[in-house]
């Protein structure tokens, strides 16, 4: 079974509520019946008008706003005003636990959702930052696992501290188990170096992080510093990185800042042809982005992907 299809099979045995705050687009619209009649979820598409005719709830999750962002300088109105947007509406239905998750992005900007969902939803307990994985079906059965790599921060974190980045390492081994049953996360932290074949900040900044994900998760392969065909290809890593449990195997692929990490994944996908989607993890209630130009399927599979998250 392909990815999209285990995500989708978990999804469907246990069914969340998941909300889609642009309930007025086309491509969202129709994601929300193939949902229906596929019982992913239950979907719960807003319109602003929807929202307007909905006082009670309206005058409800303003006051539940206002109490959580007065010390930020929020005031009454400017809550009031906000929870008639759908997007803080939305986000205001999963943080009351009146939805499950949500997904949105398809009109949205990414920080659009991001800003809201940091603000409002906040991080799970235990979890040090919210962050990003990117499910990358490659096609080819001989890198990752069996062709499916997740690549992490491609969204979030413009540019992680050493610590920041062994968070972002083990959420996203987590990622990998959890959400495509990954048994074995393997997780390469890549730079332009490889064991220490160069010298510098930034290699450095790579090398600690890799220490500190060990430190934090001993139960986990993790391995670094490691340059990408140390990473992927058995014979460079026999070469480069001799006895490394994770360089030539590994399946997770944690980049050094979000411009090398945004990069890898537009070019995974434009010039190599892989699928791909991205999940946001480390929120206390799962909330997904969409690219603008996505697909009714992208939708169909984030918001069950989003639904398995909430389970
Ligand atoms: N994890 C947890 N909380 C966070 C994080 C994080 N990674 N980043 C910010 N926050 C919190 C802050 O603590 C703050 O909380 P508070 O208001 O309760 O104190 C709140 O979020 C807002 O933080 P700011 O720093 O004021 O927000 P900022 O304006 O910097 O926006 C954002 C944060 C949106 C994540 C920003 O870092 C950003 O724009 N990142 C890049 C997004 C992007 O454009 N990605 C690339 C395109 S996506 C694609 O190609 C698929």
């Amino acid at each position: 079974m392909g990815l999209t299809e285990t995500i989708r099979a978990k999804a469907r045995a246990d069914r969340r509520r998941i909300v889609l705050p642009e309930g007025d687009e086309q491509r969202t619209i129709a994601a929300a019946e193939v949902i229906r009649a596929e019982g992913l979820a239950e979907p719960v598409l807003l319109t602003p008008a929807g929202i307007a005719a909905d006082a009670e709830r309206r005058g409800r999750y303003a006051a539940a706003l206002y109490e959580l962002r007065r010390a930020k300088g929020l005031t009454e109105e400017g809550a009031a005003k906000l929870v008639a947007d759908p997007m803080y509406f939305g986000m205001m239905m999963v943080k009351e636990g009146e939805a499950d998750g949500l997904v949105s992005g398809a009109v949205h900007s990414t920080g659009d959702m991001l800003r809201p969902a940091l603000q409002i939803i906040k991080t799970a307990p235990g979890m040090k930052l919210v962050s990003s994985s990117f499910l990358m079906e490659t096609g080819n059965a001989a890198v990752g696992e069996g062709g499916l790599l997740v690549y992490a921060d491609c969204v979030v974190n413009p540019n992680p501290t050493a610590e920041e980045l062994a968070h972002i390492a083990v959420a996203t081994a987590d990622t990998a188990r959890r959400l495509c049953g990954v048994a074995e996360p393997r997780v390469a932290m890549l730079s332009f170096s490889t064991k220490g074949s160069a010298e510098h900040a930034l290699v450095e900044k790579v090398r600690e992080a890799t220490h500190l994900a060990q430190g934090l998760r001993p139960d986990l392969l993790v391995d670094g510093e490691l340059q990408l065909d140390a990473a992927l290809v058995p014979a460079v890593a026999s070469a480069k990185a001799p006895g490394s449990a994770v360089a030539g195997r590994a399946n997770v692929l944690v980049f050094p800042d979000l411009q090398a990490g945004n990069i890898c994944y537009k070019i995974t996908q434009r010039l190599g042809g892989a699928a791909c989607f991205a999940v946001l993890q480390g929120l206390a209630k799962p909330c997904n982005d969409l690219s603008r130009g996505c697909s009714v399927d992208d939708i169909v599979n984030t918001v069950a992907a989003t639904a398995v998250q909430a389970q």
